[in-house]
């Protein structure tokens, strides 16, 4: 394990301004994505729609990494250039989505384990080779307001993190390490936090007695917010207030940056919670985001996949990158969702 590389790489996409995008939907979810703007899911649509993104000029000013799929990886320009190495080119680091999806928990109704460690020595050392410096692995909790998710299905899903993690190291990638609490539900934000304050300590447990070393890796968790069908929604200080209070209780100094993801909050909401916090000064580490749907959906409602529309979407993109990067700093209002 080279500590220094490690170190290095994940110092540079959370550096100043800078966050990730996540660009690593799967087959199937980028299809449900396609679908809402009316646009087919064919491997070169898919294809023209990552060039878009990865070509906008400006972005490398607010984006440290993106995270690809596997197709994505192995896809390039229309004039040949391999993606990674565009993005490595404009100063932004190549990652790649790891994990093989989130599948039901054996013998645990309503809870799931993500797959894909079997074999995985082996793709970590691949993507190495294609350029890929990071890579993710998402666990996803259920929630309920009272008995999910049960300690087993915590600590299950907290373990595969932790392999996948260790892996990582050892093949020289950054992990990042994505433990998500779900918004779905209808559970208040005290629920959210007593849920996500286990699931971390749970990870960190299992990160320690696999020897990840924490200055090598990210964590990209959920923000503290009530379930989507809560009645009562927090405000933006008190998901501040919330949210850094149980990061500061479970998750170790020694960790570079946090980079949340948006997790269904709409694009405007993601940004001002991020700046909320930023807002309430320096934190033991980087407070930054690794956001797909937050960064994309205006992206993508502006393409609509007609060429002529890749102006106005790179355009789009570039206002969400601008508008998220000042949130790093705590300098985002919501006025500034009106200025082009
Ligand atoms: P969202 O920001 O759309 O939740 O996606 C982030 C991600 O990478 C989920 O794994």
């Amino acid at each position: 394990m080279n500590i220094d590389e490690l170190q290095s790489v994940a110092n540079a996409i959370v550096a100043q301004q800078k966050g990730v995008l996540a660009a690593d939907e799967s087959n199937p979810t980028i299809r449900k994505r396609f679908d809402s703007v009316g646009v087919e899911s064919t491997e070169e649509n898919r294809r023209r729609y990552r060039e878009i993104l990865f070509t906008t000029e400006g972005i490398e000013r607010y984006i440290g990494g993106v995270i690809l799929y596997d197709e994505t990886l192995r896809q390039g320009t229309r004039d040949g250039v391999p993606f990674p190495t565009l993005l490595a080119g404009r100063g932004i680091v190549p990652g790649i989505k790891v994990d093989q999806g989130a599948k039901a928990l054996a013998l645990h109704p309503g809870e799931k384990v993500t797959e894909g460690l079997d074999g995985l020595r082996a793709r970590l050392d691949e993507y190495k080779r294609l350029g890929a410096r990071f890579a993710k692995w998402r666990a996803v909790i259920e929630v309920d307001e009272n008995t999910l998710p049960s300690p087993f299905g915590i600590r299950s899903n907290a373990h595969a993190l932790a392999r996948y993690a260790a892996l990582c190291q050892e093949a020289g990638l950054v992990p990042i390490v994505e433990p998500e609490v779900l918004m779905d539900g209808a559970h208040p934000i005290e629920r959210t936090e007593a849920v996500t304050a286990r699931v971390l300590q749970a990870v960190f447990t299992e990160l320690d007695a696999h020897r990840v070393l924490l200055e090598g890796m990210l964590l990209k968790p959920n923000m503290v917010i009530a379930g989507k069908n809560c009645p009562h929604q927090a405000g933006v200080q008190e998901v501040a207030i919330a949210t850094l209070r149980c990061l500061r209780r479970h998750v170790p100094a020694a960790v570079p940056g946090i980079v949340f993801l948006s997790g269904g909050q709409g694009a405007a909401d993601a940004t001002d919670h991020l700046n909320g916090m930023n807002a309430m000064g320096p934190q033991p580490w980087q407070v930054s985001f690794s956001y797909g749907r937050a960064l994309q959906e205006p992206v993508l409602a502006a393409w609509r996949g007609q060429e002529g529309n890749a102006a106005a979407a790179q355009q789009a993109f570039l206002k969400r990158c601008r508008l998220n990067g000042l949130a790093r700093s705590g300098q985002y209002a919501r006025s500034m969702e009106a200025e082009i």
